[in-house]
């Protein structure tokens, strides 16, 4: 068993006690160790200022290579077991690096405090196309892919495109050539192989390396909480909503990190995280994999977590309609029984599950659509990225005859409309055995709009989220009968 969290910081070790342990990672590089290159913003894990690159052994990317974090929303803690790069070691023999020198040259700068976040998601983009070995020059998109996550109050963005643009792959020296060795990676391992405990200075945390070890000790200490990637509780902790204090982390066990698939159906452990499962997805599951792509930003997607997402229970949580519609199933393990809940019937009441005290959720599964199936995942927010749900719909109708659009039943749950994200089965069960036409979708529609009754706040009116999941609605029979689904 370790009592010390251990990692490398721009190639240096790093063992650190609670003191420093229970600090988050932006606050440690700052006020600690001095590393002002890394910014402090929002503090909410929306503007990147304070983004460093992360190397963990079992990220799930086939390709190991450095991946954007964000530093503001994470603990020192979690850093257990990983390498990390910040902005102080871009510079090459004293001097700025190639992607800070186009940078500066391209004006993409002004009162600067952005830009080593943004320098940052550039040299995590070189990273992966460089491992990748993909060389060709930057597009448009590419930038605007990578700088998603990443807000500028006073430069303007076409100057900071242009100088992602101008970035030449082949100038840019790979960030794991100069700061990862063999040596540390075997390091790495050994550090990955061992639990860790800390306690002192008003903060707890364990990893364990087996899942049954991990529901012992929720058994054994019941005010223990489960983090993950902590861009839910982080966001809190921030805010002083939640403190990060009694805490067990499930980052050092190895088969949570598995995806699989067995025939049409598909597994993804509890620490798989959102840019694992979109690239997964591509192929089997695309509708699901696009809808992805406008969840949160590049940094948020790498570390944030399908089951954190599950677990947190927001009615306005992305995954939740759409694993709904897929008829997913959890599992679920505490220190005496193995559970499976299907996702339809997990939540009770706003932010209440079926979790009870020393539960985890190990994983969730579901079956990729058939041929005799047709998917939506339809998502509507203020803005298109970086921006949580006003509502949300997905539904899968399964056909008895798809040619005369004959439904055997389907499946339709929404985001955004009550105080969970809801199965409509009033319009389900009204659908069920239909033939697609006109009038049954205006009757369909009838039934579908006195199954919920949404909220008007911030985001947006409750009239205005029933004309959104009209359109919705309306939008996924249209693309049936027009043969573009
Ligand atoms: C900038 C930003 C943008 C965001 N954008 C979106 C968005 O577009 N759409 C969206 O839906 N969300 C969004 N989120 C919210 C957040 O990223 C997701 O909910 C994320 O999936 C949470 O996962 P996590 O691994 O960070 O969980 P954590 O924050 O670590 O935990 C979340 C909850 O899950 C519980 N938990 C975690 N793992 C388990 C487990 N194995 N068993 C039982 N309980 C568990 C924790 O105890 C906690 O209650 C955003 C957050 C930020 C900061
Ligand atoms: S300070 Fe804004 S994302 Fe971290
Ligand atoms: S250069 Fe000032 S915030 Fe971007």
């Amino acid at each position: 068993m370790r009592n010390k969290i251990e990692f490398y910081l721009n190639g240096k070790k790093m063992s650190v006690g609670a003191n420093y342990a229970k600090m988050m990672l932006a606050d440690y590089l700052r006020y600690e160790l001095g590393l002002t290159g890394t910014k402090i913003v929002c503090g909410e894990g929306d503007c990147g200022s304070c983004s460093v690159l992360k190397y963990f052994p079992n990220n799930n990317f086939g390709k190991s290579y450095f991946i954007l974090i964000n530093a503001c929303i994470t603990t020192v803690a979690q850093m257990d077991g990983s390498s990390l790069i910040t902005v102080e070691a871009l510079e090459e023999d004293g001097e700025l690096n190639h992607i800070q020198k186009t940078f500066h040259q391209g004006h993409g700068s002004q009162c600067g405090f952005c830009t080593p976040g943004f320098v940052m998601a550039l040299a995590g983009l070189a990273e992966k196309r460089k491992t990748e070995n993909a060389l060709s020059p930057l597009s448009d998109q590419d930038v605007k892919n990578a700088l998603t996550g990443n807000l500028c109050r006073c430069t303007g963005y076409k100057h900071i495109i242009e100088a992602g643009k101008n970035v030449d792959l082949e100038k840019v020296q790979l960030l794991k050539d100069r700061y990862f060795s063999d040596a540390q990676e075997n390091d790495l391992k050994n550090i990955y192989s061992t639990p860790v405990t800390i306690e002192g200075e008003g903060f707890r945390f364990y990893a364990p390396k087996s899942i049954d070890d991990a529901t012992r000790f929720l058994a054994d200490h019941p005010d223990t909480k489960i983090i993950s990637a902590t861009t839910d509780l982080g966001v809190l902790h921030n805010k002083r909503k939640f403190k990060i204090q009694n805490v067990v982390s499930l980052h050092l066990i190895d088969e949570l990190y598995s995806i699989t698939k067995d025939q049409n159906k598909v597994s993804f452990g509890a620490r798989v995280t959102f840019s694992a499962l979109r690239s997964f997805l591509k192929t089997d599951v695309p509708e699901f994999s696009e809808y992805i792509d406008i969840f949160a930003s590049p940094p948020i997607k790498n570390t944030a977590t399908l089951v954190g997402n599950i677990a947190n229970g927001s009615p306005i949580g992305d995954s939740p309609p759409v694993l709904m519609a897929l008829n997913a199933v959890l599992e679920i393990k505490n220190n005496s029984e193995t559970k499976h809940i299907p996702l339809k019937e997990f939540y009770l009441s706003y932010k209440k599950t079926k979790l009870s005290p020393g539960d985890i959720i190990t994983g969730v599964t579901f079956d990729i659509p058939s041929e005799k199936q047709n998917f939506f995942a339809l998502k509507n927010s203020n803005r298109k990225d970086m921006d949580i749900s006003s509502v949300s719909m997905s539904m899968l109708i399964d056909w008895k005859n798809k040619k005369d659009l004959e439904i055997e039943n389907i499946s339709l749950a929404c985001g955004g409309i009550a105080a969970t994200v809801l199965e409509l089965k009033k319009t389900q069960d009204f659908l069920s055995g239909k033939k697609i036409n006109t009038q049954t979708i205006e009757e369909a529609l009838e039934i579908f709009h006195t199954e919920f009754t949404p909220l008007s706040d911030v985001r947006s009116t409750s009239s205005y989220r029933h004309i959104v999941l009209d359109h919705y609605f309306r939008r996924c029979f249209s693309e049936i009968s027009k043969g573009s689904n």
